[in-house]
């Protein structure tokens, strides 16, 4: 068989003039670069070529192919040019935008409540999510044999660390430790607030989580008394969730705090239909044998502490009924707030 390579070429660069579209330019590549195109063809039909002309034919297969690839790069440009400076003018189409991120509904919720306490002067500090048994129990005057120190109630960890002097170290399972780090580094005046995540191995289900979230705030002084810590948790409350909240304080125990109490939101106010009262948090006077334990002299000082849970504020604050909502990342879930 002859070929024209000549007319070939011109005939393949006629065609590619014409095309205006990437279907018509997959049309032209199957037409000369597909199994059975014509390159393809020239090549099939070295093998009944005379001996004579088949370097020829080789070299015009050849040729053509790099042409055609050539015609095809250069009017895929084109097209794709064309085909965005058409959507540039539409200027009516709705956009698509990129996915913006956005602060976690928990992140959240902590910084508020940080926020408010900064608002009435306190401090905040963040201290280590892994403790010593120190700084989570004994400096808290919570007894050796007490069952949160059992270690199916609490993470322990393998590895033992310098600073603990033996002791084992283990996750802390409450944001109450800060205190005892920050007394132990700091003589009142103080007034702090401790964000941060905590830890209790708890089976997983509605209201449970082997993790979450406290924020506790401590405020030593010489002069502190009770109805001050209610006055600033009532505060806290209202500029939290609004006007309309109802809370209640209910007589509880700590071995850190003398008084203790617990604070109750009333759940159905807030439109919350599970349960009437929800508890928020623990609190009290500062335990004595605390500031002995960081070594405050005997008999000056005083001061409250509290610890909240911010999953439970959420909970309240945004009516949801589920804590493993917050851990799944569910977008449709987190895009809410
Ligand atoms: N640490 C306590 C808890 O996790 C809460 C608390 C903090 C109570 C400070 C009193 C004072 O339950």
């Amino acid at each position: 068989m002859q070929w024209d390579f000549q007319d070939i070429h011109h005939q393949a660069q006629t065609e590619a003039q014409a095309i205006d579209s990437l279907q018509a330019l997959e049309a032209f590549r199957l037409k000369y670069l597909g199994k059975k195109g014509v390159v393809a063809a020239v090549f099939a039909s070295l093998g009944q070529a005379e001996p004579g002309q088949k370097a020829a034919i080789g070299k015009g297969a050849n040729d053509l192919r790099s042409l055609v690839e050539g015609l095809i790069a250069e009017k895929q440009t084109q097209v794709n040019a064309a085909k965005a400076q058409g959507e540039l003018v539409d200027i009516s189409l709705p956009g698509t935008g990129g996915a913006v991120g956005r602060t976690h509904i928990l992140t959240q919720t902590m910084q508020e409540i940080v926020a408010v306490f900064e608002q009435m002067g306190f401090v905040a500090v963040e201290t280590p999510e892994t403790e010593t048994e120190f700084h989570n129990f004994t400096g808290l005057n919570i007894p050796i044999d007490h069952p949160s120190r059992d270690a199916f109630d609490t993470f322990y960890l393998d590895a033992p660390d310098a600073s603990a002097r033996g002791r084992r170290l283990l996750l802390r399972s409450h944001t109450s430790p800060g205190q005892v780090r920050i007394m132990k580094e700091h003589k009142p005046p103080l007034a702090v607030i401790v964000p941060g995540r905590v830890y209790r191995p708890d089976a997983v289900d509605a209201s449970h989580s082997f993790m979450f979230h406290q924020v506790e705030g401590l405020l030593v002084d010489e002069k502190v008394q009770f109805s001050e810590l209610k006055g600033l948790l009532t505060e806290f409350c209202r500029r939290f969730f609004g006007p309309k909240v109802i809370m209640r304080f209910r007589p509880h125990f700590f071995p850190f705090t003398e008084p203790s109490a617990e604070v109750d939101i009333n759940a159905e106010i807030l439109g919350i239909q599970r349960k009437k009262w929800l508890e928020i948090l623990g609190c009290g006077m500062v335990n004595p044998k605390v500031f002995e334990a960081v070594g405050y002299p005997k008999g000056k000082y005083k001061g409250f502490a509290f610890g909240m849970g911010v999953e439970r504020m959420a909970m309240l604050k945004y009516g949801i009924n589920d804590i493993r909502l917050f851990y799944e990342n569910d977008v449709r879930f987190l895009k809410q707030f």
